[in-house]
């Protein structure tokens, strides 16, 4: 296993933790250096099983200070960038739409150009980015999201994922830099912040607080466990083809009310209430803005091309999630605390 000298950013949050433990973990030839601003949704508590490993340096850093970029690429001879740091939410990009744009499309251009600039030498090198399936827009009833399907973003936030997309195809197209992309469905898992739905299920049933689902809970997100989307990104960072897209998803659609009383039935079953007690929460609220019906992916690329194949059944997954929710009661409270409650007062009024 060669040397490789890699940045990962965003680290400290969901997805980021978990590759960053899968990469520290599997390849002690590598270094791998988290860069993270810990903003509200990243915590180094996701990552306390790694912190001290010889192979893995924490940095803590913004992406959008140009300045401070171009120093951390100074002094560090980066071969690879995983880039996972984003603002994530949608409900938030409809109230901060800026913030968005700044740290999507403004950090990721500032990565990109600190790369172009440090990376003259004759070495190999990958800017890996991290994208998601909401760049594609809205599905009706049928149809699936390819590779080939025209970007139709309706949130900010997903406007700002397709614009940095498209940044970091044009840094391909017009400078010749390395890169690859992926755009990934909905995951869940252990370490998902409260603020997106089945961390909040979790969270609220197990204090019998309402569960706010929009509308009517008709729409459809396509699930993926965060450690399969993990294995995915490390698949493809070694073996995908420098200027290809690949998308990751589950094959697991479910309408969200569907979702939410299967959530109900677990907890209830893990807590030891009757059944039918925590479906007695569900509370229909209005619904969100420009809400996207219908996500699901096509992965028949990735699973063709590069042998990736989703490895856990949907009701094992949140078994699991609900596990590591129910044993991990301090972290939870943790990230509930303190700025949480002001959040969660402004968005559902409660
Ligand atoms: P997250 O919100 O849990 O974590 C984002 C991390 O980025 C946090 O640790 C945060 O502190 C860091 N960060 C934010 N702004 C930063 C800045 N300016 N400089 C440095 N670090 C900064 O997000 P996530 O759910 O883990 O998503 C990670 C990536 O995967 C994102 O790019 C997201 O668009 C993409 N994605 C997410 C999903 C999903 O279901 N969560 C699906 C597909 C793609
Ligand atoms: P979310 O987890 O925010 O992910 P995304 O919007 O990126 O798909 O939401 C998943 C689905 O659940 C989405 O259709 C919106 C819905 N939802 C609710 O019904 N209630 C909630 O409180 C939240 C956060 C989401």
């Amino acid at each position: 296993m060669s040397k490789k000298n890699i940045l990962i950013t965003g680290g400290a949050g969901f997805i980021g933790s978990h590759v960053v433990r899968l990469f520290v973990n599997k390849y002690p030839a590598y270094h791998i250096t988290n860069l993270d601003k810990l903003t509200y949704a990243g915590n180094l508590e996701n990552l306390k099983d790694v912190e001290g490993r010889p192979n893995y340096t924490f940095i803590k850093g913004d992406m959008v200070d140009q300045a401070f970029v171009d120093k951390l690429f100074r002094e560090n001879s980066f071969d690879d960038v995983i880039h996972l740091a984003a603002e994530s939410h949608v409900d938030r990009s409809i109230k901060y739409p800026m913030d968005f744009i700044f740290t999507n499309v403004i950090g990721t251009v500032n990565l990109l150009n600190a790369c172009r600039l440090h990376w003259q030498d004759a070495g190999e090198h990958l800017f890996y980015h991290i994208s998601t399936d909401e760049v594609f827009g809205s599905l009706g009833d049928e149809g699936f999201f390819t590779e080939m399907t025209p970007y139709d973003p309706q949130s900010p936030y997903s406007a700002s994922k397709a614009s940095s997309d498209h940044f970091v195809r044009a840094y391909h197209n017009t400078y010749g830099l390395p890169v690859i992309l992926t755009n990934c469905s909905n995951n869940y898992g252990p370490n998902h912040f409260p603020e997106k739905l089945i961390p909040l299920c979790i969270h609220n049933i197990k204090h019998n607080n309402p569960l706010p689902v929009y509308g009517k809970g008709e729409n459809i997100r396509d699930w993926l466990y965060v450690e399969d989307h993990a294995r995915a990104i490390d698949m493809v960072f070694h073996q995908g083809e420098v200027g290809e897209s690949y998308n990751i998803g589950g094959s697991n659609e479910w309408k969200n009310i569907d979702l939410v009383y299967l959530l109900c039935d677990i907890m209830d079953r893990k807590l030891g209430r009757e059944k039918g007690d925590s479906a007695r929460l569900i509370t229909f609220v209005k619904d969100r803005a420009g809400h996207d019906l219908r996500y699901a992916i096509d992965a028949t690329k990735i699973k063709s091309e590069i042998g990736w194949e989703p490895s856990l059944q949907f009701e094992e997954g949140l078994e699991k999630t609900v596990d590591w929710y129910l044993n991990n009661n301090e972290w939870l409270e943790n990230v509930t605390s303190g700025a949480y409650q002001k959040y969660y007062q402004d968005q559902y009024g409660a």
